[in-house]
Parts: C-alpha cells; sequence; structure tokens
C-alpha cells in the first residue's frame, strides 16, 4: 500500500532559492505519480490545506533569516491546522559562498529546530530535514555572487536536494545538519535578538535612490506587503523581513542599502540610550549589576532601537526631498558601487542551464 498520494509544499522565498529547491522536489514527486502542490504562501488568498481523508506529506521549504527560519514561514507553520499525526519535511535555504574551489556553507542557528518543535507541538510528524546553501542573497553585506560562481553553487545544490527528496519519498528518515546542532544552538541568542530587534533595524535602511520610476514592482511583489509610497518614494514599514527581493529585481538597480545612514542611525541611537540608562540608573537609584535590571535593560534598548531608528527613518525618507542628503546617503551606500552585483535566480537562470524544477504554483515576474 503506497504510504502517500499526495504531496503539499509550501515555501516563501525572497530570491528564488526555495522556489527553485521546491520545484526539484515537485520534479521528484511527480515522477513518482504523487500529486503534487506547490504553494508560495505569500501569493494566494486561499492556502490549499490537504484534506483529512488525504494521504498527503507535507514540506516547508524557506530562507534562513537572521540564524532562523524567515519569520512569515514561522508564523505560517504557527497558524498551520493541526498535525493529527501527518508526517513533515523541512528544507532551508542558507547562504552558500564559493572560494576558489571551495564551497562554503552557511549557518542554520534554529532555522530547523524551531520550526520541527512548532510542527511536533502541533501534532506532526518531523521525518526529515535538511539545510541547502545555494548562493547567499545577502547583497547590503557582500556584492551578489558572480554568474560563474551561482551557476557552480547551483550544480551542486540540485542533485543534492533531488537526492533528499526521493530518500524523504522512498520513506527514509533524512536528518541533514544534526552534527551542527552545538553549533546551532550556541548561537540561538543571536538568532534571537535577530528575531525580536535586528530585523526592525534592518528594514529601515532601504532607501530608493533618483532611478527610480515608480514602477510600482517593489511594491507589488513584496512577500509582506511592506513597501507603500510615500511623497512619491517608496517607503519601507517595520513589517519588511529584509528578504531582498524588492532590492534584487528592482530594474532599475534603484534599491540601495543606506550603510553611512545605518551607521548614523546606530550611532545616534547608542547615544540616546546611554543617556536614557544613565537617567533611568540615577534617579530610580538602580545597581545596573542587579539581573533584572540587566534583562530589563535589553528590553528596552530594543523597543528604543526600533522606536528611534523608525522615526529617523521618517526624516531621512523626507529629507531625501533635498539634492544635499541624497548625495550623502548615495555616496555612503555600498550597494551604489558598480562591482556591487545583485542576486536573483529567476535572473540568473535565465541567463544560463540552472534548471528550475517542476512549475510551481505562482511566478514572480521577473523584468
Ligand atoms: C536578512 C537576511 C538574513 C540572512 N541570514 C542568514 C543566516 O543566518 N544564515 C545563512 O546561512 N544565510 C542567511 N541569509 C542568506 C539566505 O538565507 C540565503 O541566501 C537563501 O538561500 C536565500 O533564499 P531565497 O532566495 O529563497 O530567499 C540571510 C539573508 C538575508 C537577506
Amino acid at each position: 500500500m503506497e504510504r502517500w498520494n499526495s504531496l503539499y509544499i509550501y515555501f516563501i522565498s525572497g530570491t528564488g532559492n526555495a522556489r527553485v529547491s521546491s520545484g526539484w522536489i515537485k520534479d521528484e514527486a511527480d515522477k513518482q505519480g504523487l500529486n503534487t502542490v506547490v504553494q508560495q504562501i505569500d501569493r494566494l488568498q486561499n492556502i490549499a490545506i490537504p484534506l483529512k481523508s488525504e494521504k498527503a506529506l507535507i514540506g516547508f521549504a524557506f530562507p534562513t533569516h537572521g540564524f532562523n527560519a524567515a519569520p512569515i514561514m514561522i508564523r505560517f507553520i504557527a497558524g498551520f491546522p493541526r498535525g493529527l499525526g501527518r508526517e513533515v519535511f523541512l528544507l532551508n535555504t542558507r547562504a552558500g559562498m564559493k572560494l576558489s574551489k571551495i564551497f562554503l556553507p552557511g549557518v542554520s542557528g534554529v532555522a530547523l529546530l524551531l520550526p520541527a518543535f512548532i510542527l511536533w507541538l502541533k501534532g506532526y510528524k518531523c521525518i526529515g530535514f535538511r539545510p541547502v546553501d545555494l548562493p547567499s542573497n545577502w547583497i547590503p553585506l557582500h556584492p551578489g555572487l558572480k554568474k560563474k560562481v551561482i551557476e557552480s553553487i547551483f550544480h551542486r545544490c540540485e542533485p543534492i536536494v533531488r537526492n533528499f527528496a526521493v530518500n524523504i519519498l522512498s520513506g527514509k528518515k533524512v536528518y541533514r545538519g544534526l552534527l551542527s546542532i552545538p553549533l546551532d544552538l550556541l548561537i540561538s541568542p543571536i538568532a534571537l535578538a535577530y528575531y525580536v530587534g535586528g530585523r526592525f533595524f534592518l528594514s529601515k535602511t532601504f532607501i530608493a535612490n533618483n532611478n527610480c520610476n515608480n514602477c510600482g514592482i517593489c511594491i507589488r511583489e513584496c512577500p509582506t506587503s511592506s513597501i507603500r509610497m510615500v511623497s512619491g518614494r517608496p517607503y519601507w514599514n517595520l513589517t519588511c523581513e529584509s528578504c531582498m527581493r524588492c532590492l534584487n529585481y528592482c530594474p532599475e538597480k534603484a534599491i540601495e542599502a543606506a550603510h553611512g545612514m545605518a551607521v548614523a542611525f546606530w550611532i545616534i541611537f547608542s547615544a540616546i540610550n546611554t543617556q536614557l540608562f544613565l537617567l533611568l540608573i540615577n534617579s530610580l537609584n538602580i545597581n545596573p549589576h542587579i539581573w533584572w535590571w540587566k534583562l530589563l535593560s535589553q528590553v528596552i534598548g530594543i523597543a528604543c532601537m526600533i522606536i528611534i531608528t523608525a522615526v529617523l527613518y521618517r526624516i531621512m525618507h523626507h529629507a531625501m526631498g533635498f539634492r544635499p542628503v541624497r548625495f550623502l546617503v548615495r555616496f555612503t551606500s555600498l550597494t551604489t558601487l558598480p562591482f556591487w552585483r545583485r542576486y536573483s535566480f529567476l535572473k540568473n537562470s535565465r541567463k544560463s542551464h540552472i534548471s528550475s524544477g517542476g512549475q510551481v504554483a505562482t511566478e514572480v515576474p521577473c523584468s
């Protein structure tokens, strides 16, 4: 008797890596005659969920963000119906790199552990998980990889993902990445710090330069609907998850990570925070070494960072109407450098022979 007759894959992808991985898995499931539904969770109004009577395997594919699963996927999994013993698998895409001939892996942190734990709490059985080191898309940190490097990373990863799919679909349990659990747990505080604070700061580092022609692609394509027009320029809300879709897909290369502006925000925020803490400690006569103050000061610090950067970003957005400010922001942004490439799987796959696997439910337009 067959174990499953259908496969449901739910994915979120900023720049296409998790999307293409889902396509490869679908390919393998199609070969085995499974009825496969692949859904991009941010694009569809109605998400198809397996019927209770269906013998379905469920998979989740998503990028790693700040040593954790992308927040939109964590929310999706948390809101997913209860498992009733159903089997699931997880695949996280990470920042793959290549140095000379050596492929360098990304770091998962709790990107697999946390979703697996939530799914377990919901009554699912996780029969496998795997990280896959596709090209890094973290463009504010480094220029996009060269086409040749991207191609060779894809050629390495495609069989890895297909093999993972074949093993899972044949009923084998695959837990890749277990060896790195000590390191993953060690960096879990950073994952937490990114989740509760860092991502809000990152979302306030994007600006649109003068090349922006208001085409609206970034607004339409944003998976979290976090971009809106304010005073004729795209404006990023705090709900932005820095998935890099806008920055990488903008046909005019008009979206920048404003490094100089981010440093200025950080200096101002640190100065305000130091003064605030001094004021609180002196006026309330607090011992700064006491445990509860150490904890509370972290919470206050993160809250202050979010509020202060949001206010400063708003001010900067309007100040960008002035030419000297625009010049300064552009001049201090690394992404404006001529060699600072962007990264998108779709753009690269069109220009090369990278296979995108089976058709997935929605297409992300690429100009
Ligand atoms: C904000 C941000 C945070 C990231 N954090 C990590 C990380 O902690 N570990 C890692 O290996 N890769 C990290 N990456 C890289 C992406 O996970 C990786 O490039 C992934 O393959 C992108 O998949 P996608 O194209 O489906 O969005 C990060 C990327 C971004 C934009």
